[in-house]
């Protein structure tokens, strides 16, 4: 096979190589484009301090100014500095759910663009394009949007006419592969792309370091062919989503055991639950398994909602999210809650031991009508086997153990990056070296003002991978990504100056 011929990249050695199409990697095509934020001439931010920060330079680009300056001092719901930046630029005062106006003005200067290509496995959108069977709906409010397209005009033009103002994540999806067309970013995009194997050239040993070389699999005329390409620069932008975390307890490969969304989705396309199913038992107390309760709670097939921490625990994903925003998953956060009580009720009168089938809600004590009926709730409960006649056994402070009989099990509790195509998947990279990269527990390790691997110079990461989970915050890596590769631009220009006067 002749890979030369194949026209999937560009064959010269490309400035960036951007792997993953998800908002992440959409967000950083957009910057390297030549999209460039100013300050206004009429914009005021509501911080005093960084308003006059932004006046010292006005006429110069955020992209040209010192990050580190502009974020002294700002504070916000993330532990990244530009990430907080950014947000506080794109969406002033947000958390106090005023709509101030952004001071930035986006100005298109196609000139300052830095050539990069785009290589995603799905249409531009990520993650997104997969929560399609997702129950939630979310608020049009300007979160999820990318600098530049107000995500609730779009919806407003494409709905023609508004019935509610809530969004489905299949509508953001549709969003995000719009955006690309309408910023005329999509020939910088390669979709349809798997990479496989990134790593630096040795073929120009001696030269110093040589350019990255990305290997992956493409379509070409309805035929998956290799493809090859060199860049300066790489960017993980892969997002977290593809492998399921696992509980490493007994049974959990029986075929009831699943951990996916979408095969809950199979079970109730195949019709393999209702009513008068037995109860299907969820794990984990995260944004997918929030999705799993409300769509297994919608067909009105009980559900048993197992997860380790505490229904007040700061650190629950529930316990982060404005309630306006995000009213279904503040209903499942109640009905978590609330069914805690009856719990509390229940431990007065524990279930009969010997894993007896335990009762379905709606005839069980009359504590349970009240509230949410089809769900119970184990706070601080883990599982600690699955048998093979469907039985679960899970265990409660105090090592207190309930035996439930399910028709499927569902255990979505968080997912792990496929790093499968760095050495040793990405490992050496991370925060701690001798444990899997983890989007919570162990992201990549990266300089937190330039987002370039504090392991590996040229290589980046963002979103995800680095610990930012949401699409407002993930924002602000493009921004320091975009900033350090122009500043890298200019100084090379300036290099090249110097030595063609010297010559
Ligand atoms: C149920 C649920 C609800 C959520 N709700 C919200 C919400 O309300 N608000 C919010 O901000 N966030 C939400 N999120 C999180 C959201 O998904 C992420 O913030 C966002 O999608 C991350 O963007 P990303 O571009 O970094 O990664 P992703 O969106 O995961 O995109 C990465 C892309 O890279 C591709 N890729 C991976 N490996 C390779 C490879 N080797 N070669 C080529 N391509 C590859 C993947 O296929 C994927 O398409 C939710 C997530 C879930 C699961
Ligand atoms: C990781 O991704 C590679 C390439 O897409 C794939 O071959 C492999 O099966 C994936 N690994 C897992 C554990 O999903």
């Amino acid at each position: 096979m002749d890979h030369d011929d194949n026209q999937i990249v560009p064959r010269d050695v490309l400035p960036v190589v951007i792997i993953g199409n998800g908002p992440s990697g959409i967000c950083l095509s957009y910057l390297l484009s030549g999209y460039t934020p100013y300050l206004s001439p009429e914009g005021t931010h509501p911080n005093p301090l960084l308003q006059s920060k932004l006046e010292q330079h006005s006429h110069v680009s955020i992209l040209e100014q010192d990050l580190e300056y502009l974020c002294e001092g700002l504070e916000g719901r993330s532990s990244n500095p530009v990430a907080v930046l950014f947000d506080s630029l794109l969406l002033p005062d947000s958390d106090f759910g005023l709509d101030c106006a952004s001071p930035l003005l986006w100005r298109y200067q196609p000139e300052r663009a830095i050539r990069h290509l785009v290589l995603g496995k799905g249409p531009p959108g990520g993650a997104w394009h997969a929560m399609e069977g997702s129950m939630l709906t979310l608020s049009l409010a300007n979160w999820m949007e990318l600098p530049g397209l107000k995500l609730k005009d779009w919806v407003r033009e494409k709905r023609k006419n508004v019935r509610n103002d809530r969004a489905t994540p299949a509508e953001i999806a549709s969003y995000y592969q719009h955006y690309v067309t309408q910023m005329g970013l999509q020939d910088s995009f390669a979709c349809g792309t798997t990479v496989t194997s990134v790593q630096r050239d040795s073929r120009e040993e001696g030269a110093g370091r040589g350019p990255w070389r990305v290997q992956g699999l493409g379509w070409q005329g309805g035929e998956e062919v290799p493809f090859t390409v060199y860049a300066e620069n790489v960017v993980l932008a892969t997002g977290t989503h593809d492998i399921p975390a696992r509980l490493a307890v007994e049974g959990e490969d029986l075929p009831f055991v699943c951990h996916s969304f979408w095969e809950l989705e199979a079970a109730i396309e195949a019709g393999r639950l209702d009513q008068a199913s037995d109860p299907v038992l969820i794990v984990g107390a995260g944004l997918t398994a929030a999705d799993a309760v409300l769509a297994t709670h919608h067909l009105n097939t009980p559900v048993y909602h197992a997860f380790r921490r505490s229904v007040t625990d700061p650190d629950l994903i529930f316990n982060q999210l404005p309630k306006v925003l995000y009213p279904e998953y503040h209903k499942v956060h109640q009905m978590m809650t609330q069914q805690q009580q009856h719990h509390h009720q229940q431990q007065e009168a524990p279930p009969r031991p010997g894993g007896s089938r335990v009762s379905h809600p709606e005839h069980a004590p009359s504590s349970f009508s009240g509230s949410y009926p089809g769900y119970v709730s184990f706070p601080k409960h883990h599982v600690v086997a699955f048998k093979p006649d469907r039985k679960c056994v899970l265990e409660g402070e105090g090592g207190r153990r309930t035996a439930l009989q399910v028709s499927m099990a569902l255990v979505l509790i968080g997912s792990h990056p496929n790093l499968s195509f760095l050495p040793e998947n990405g490992q050496p990279l991370s925060l701690n070296p001798q444990e899997p990269v983890s989007c919570r527990r162990n992201p990549l390790d990266v300089e937190p003002y330039t987002y370039e691997s504090l392991h590996e110079p040229g290589l980046y990461a963002m979103g995800p991978l680095v610990g930012e989970n949401f699409v407002r915050f993930l924002k602000g890596g493009a921004l320091a990504i975009a900033t350090h590769l122009s500043r890298k631009q200019r100084q090379q220009q300036q290099g090249e100056e110097t030595n063609t006067q010297a010559v």
